[in-house]
């Protein structure tokens, strides 16, 4: 089959080449030059482990090819995937901008049936809204299906996840694009479910919410944990071992963040509230979010003898999670604010984030020298690895604030820091 991508961010670019893994042509399409420059190149325009290789592969396969020119692409292509970005509008709803001008050039060139696919996180009811902007765009009244996919990757790993859903969820109402969809992920292994195209737009963010509810479960709780000395983490997997339940997204730390919790969660309560059935329980998960930094500030603040002017703060990790170079809704970026306004002198370090401050260092040694305390804020494989005691010597105290639980308390005591996570021992 031959498949149009619009939009070459981490969905986008992650789908086509994963259609090109399964024997599909694939062409990605971007109005942005600079990343379309990049893609022809060979060269990912984000950092995403694994992709790169890919998409090597297919360009020199001749498998994925990137244009700018959308009238050509749409013209030449069976299926269509919308993959544009959907960034939270000032009312916390989903912004369709760009959702709305893509289907609006698909209405304006295409020529024959086309099967139009929205991947990216889309409000209840987009579906119909393609529909009707495409078709206001037609000259002749050419058939065409619109259907809900979503897509549940992870920044990361979203090779990976793309590789092995748990899930296929297809929601159209039209017959022949159910046909189509279903044969295109024939080689997955994994359920498929056919629905609605308003069940599968709900089911996404219902699966962002839930899982953002998790976190926040877990992050209260383990402020409970913290004034009780019970080490949440044992919590967690104790939790964790009821298969009702399950021990994903159950790791306490400094609080949600990057392009989809914070803003699908958003959206779902701006819907909730528009129809008049408040879903109260989300507004309570984004208020525990947004308190999960101020309560890090303070317990760092306290430990430090209540006061932060002037004291050195290293911080460990800019980007939101680990394995990505997104900074967006990252809660090291919230902490290093607060810790700013208190007018504590701070240095960052990222093992792939390129700040472009003065405050950012090269090297761990060179962002700790001197500190007075260290935070970790990104649960980076390199941080789990560092010679504590060597970097302790450059430090002028040896206070730790590890806000993702990666090391141990016992080591890092005997180590001779003093040292806090979120409810870890
Ligand atoms: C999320 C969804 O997982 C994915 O299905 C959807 O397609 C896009 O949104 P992503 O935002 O890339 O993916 O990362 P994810 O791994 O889900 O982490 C989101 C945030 O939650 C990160 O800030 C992470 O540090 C935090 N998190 C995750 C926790 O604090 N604790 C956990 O146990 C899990």
């Amino acid at each position: 089959m031959k498949i149009l991508v619009i939009g070459t961010g981490y969905v986008g670019t992650t789908t086509g080449l994963l259609f090109c893994e399964m024997g599909h042509k694939v062409t990605g399409l971007d109005l942005d030059e600079k990343k379309i420059k990049s893609l022809k190149s060979g060269k990912l325009h984000f950092y995403e482990p694994g992709l790169e290789d890919l998409l090597a592969k297919h360009i020199s396969q001749n498998h994925i090819s990137f244009t700018r020119n959308a009238k050509k692409a749409i013209k030449e292509n069976d299926v269509i995937f919308i993959c544009v970005g959907t960034p939270q509008d000032k009312n916390g709803d989903a912004d369709l901008s760009y959702v709305k001008s893509v289907a609006e050039s698909i209405g304006t060139y295409m020529n024959e049936y086309k099967v139009i696919v929205t991947k990216s996180t889309v409000p209840v009811g987009t579906s119909g809204l393609v529909s009707k902007w495409i078709r206001e765009k037609q000259e002749d009244k050419i058939k065409f299906d619109v259907v809900s996919n979503p897509e549940f990757l992870r920044e990361g790993s979203a090779l990976h996840d793309a590789l092995n859903p748990d899930r296929i969820i297809i929601g159209t109402t039209g017959k022949k694009a159910m046909k189509i969809m279903k044969s295109l992920y024939e080689p997955f292994a994994c359920p498929t479910l056919e629905t609605l195209p308003e069940a599968a737009e709900m089911i996404k963010y219902a699966s962002n919410s839930f899982l953002a509810m998790k976190i926040s479960y877990i992050n209260e709780l383990a402020k409970l944990c913290d004034e009780l000395e019970i080490n949440v983490n044992d919590v967690s997997k104790g939790i964790g071992m009821d298969q009702r339940i399950g021990p994903a997204f159950l790791q306490a730390g400094m609080g949600y963040g990057g392009s989809c919790f914070p803003k699908d969660v958003s959206a779902l309560i701006y819907l909730a509230k528009k129809s008049g059935n408040p879903l109260t329980i989300l507004e309570s998960v984004v208020k525990v979010n947004e308190e999960q930094t101020s309560y890090f500030l303070k317990k760092i603040k306290h430990a430090l003898g209540g006061k932060l002017k002037n004291r050195k703060i290293a911080i460990l990790g800019l980007a939101f999670k680990a394995n990505t170079d997104d900074t967006r809704e990252s809660a090291s970026l919230y902490l290093i604010e607060k810790l700013m306004a208190e007018q504590a002198e701070v240095t960052v370090h990222d093992p792939v984030v390129k700040w472009g401050t003065t405050y950012q260092r090269e090297s761990i040694e060179e962002t700790v020298k001197g500190a007075d305390a260290v935070c970790i804020c990104t649960d980076w494989e390199d941080y789990k690895k560092i010679n504590w005691t060597n970097l302790k010597s450059l430090m002028n105290q040896p206070y730790i604030f590890d806000g993702r639980n990666i090391l141990s308390k016992t080591e890092m005591e005997k180590i001779g820091f003093h040292y806090m996570g979120v409810a870890n021992g």
